[in-house]
């Protein structure tokens, strides 16, 4: 099966760091971040997991719960934790699920056999809390993701569900947004911007962030 962006985000059962783990059950009414790591006691992965614990509360401030998959099992995952807090510096309070069997991977689609049989690549599943996937993004093993980016994508798909906006390029929390084209009426366009908007393009109308 293909995910796509809007497809709900498979639901399954599996053992992890934090025991049995039923994913929709765990995410409740959270937003989730579903991620997958090639495997346990690697350099680049060892990195990011360290990275996501350390950005615990600025994931717990938007609501989100952090789940990552690795193909090794729990023994190995806790032992692979050790490490990791030690190493980066960083107390580890997220579930790693055990996917030995490689359900999850299968299940997402994790394993890419023209990069590699058994291993997963990184992926990046944001899923709202109607347990839709919102976005996803995919990267090699070789290279380590920018966790400040997956905040920043958070972000916008937040602030763009709340309001008739969409983030341009290189966007922050806080920076302009520009409104979206399909807005036309005049009056509606004042009440949702009271703070006014500057049009460089009929199309490209730009407008302080409306949640601030
Ligand atoms: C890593 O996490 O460092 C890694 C994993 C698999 C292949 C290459 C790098």
């Amino acid at each position: 099966m293909s995910l796509h962006i809007g497809s709900i985000a498979p639901d399954f059962e599996q053992d992890s760091t934090h025991g049995r783990i039923r994913f929709h059950d765990w995410l409740g009414s959270s937003w989730g971040v579903l991620f997958s790591h090639p495997k346990d006691f690697t350099p680049v992965c060892t990195t990011e997991l360290g990275r996501v614990a350390n950005l615990k509360d600025e994931f717990a401030k938007r609501n989100v719960k952090v789940l990552a998959v690795s193909v090794d099992d729990v023994e190995s995952h806790k032992k692979w934790i050790g490490d990791i807090e030690e190493t980066q510096r960083a107390k580890l309070e997220y579930p790693i699920l055990a996917d030995s069997d490689r359900k999850i991977a299968k299940l997402y689609d994790m394993i890419h056999p023209e990069a590699n049989d058994t291993l997963t690549v990184r992926s990046v599943f944001f899923i709202d809390p109607n347990k839709k996937i919102r976005a996803l993004i995919t990267y090699p093993a070789s290279t380590g993701r920018n966790f400040q980016e997956i905040l920043r994508v958070i972000d916008s798909l937040k602030l763009t569900d709340e309001h008739k906006v969409a983030t341009p390029a290189d966007w922050k929390h806080g920076d302009d947004v520009v409104i979206v084209p399909a807005l036309q009426d005049p009056e509606e366009i004042k009440r949702r911007f009271p703070k006014g908007y500057r049009t460089e393009r009929p199309y490209l109308r730009l407008t302080p962030d409306p949640s601030k």
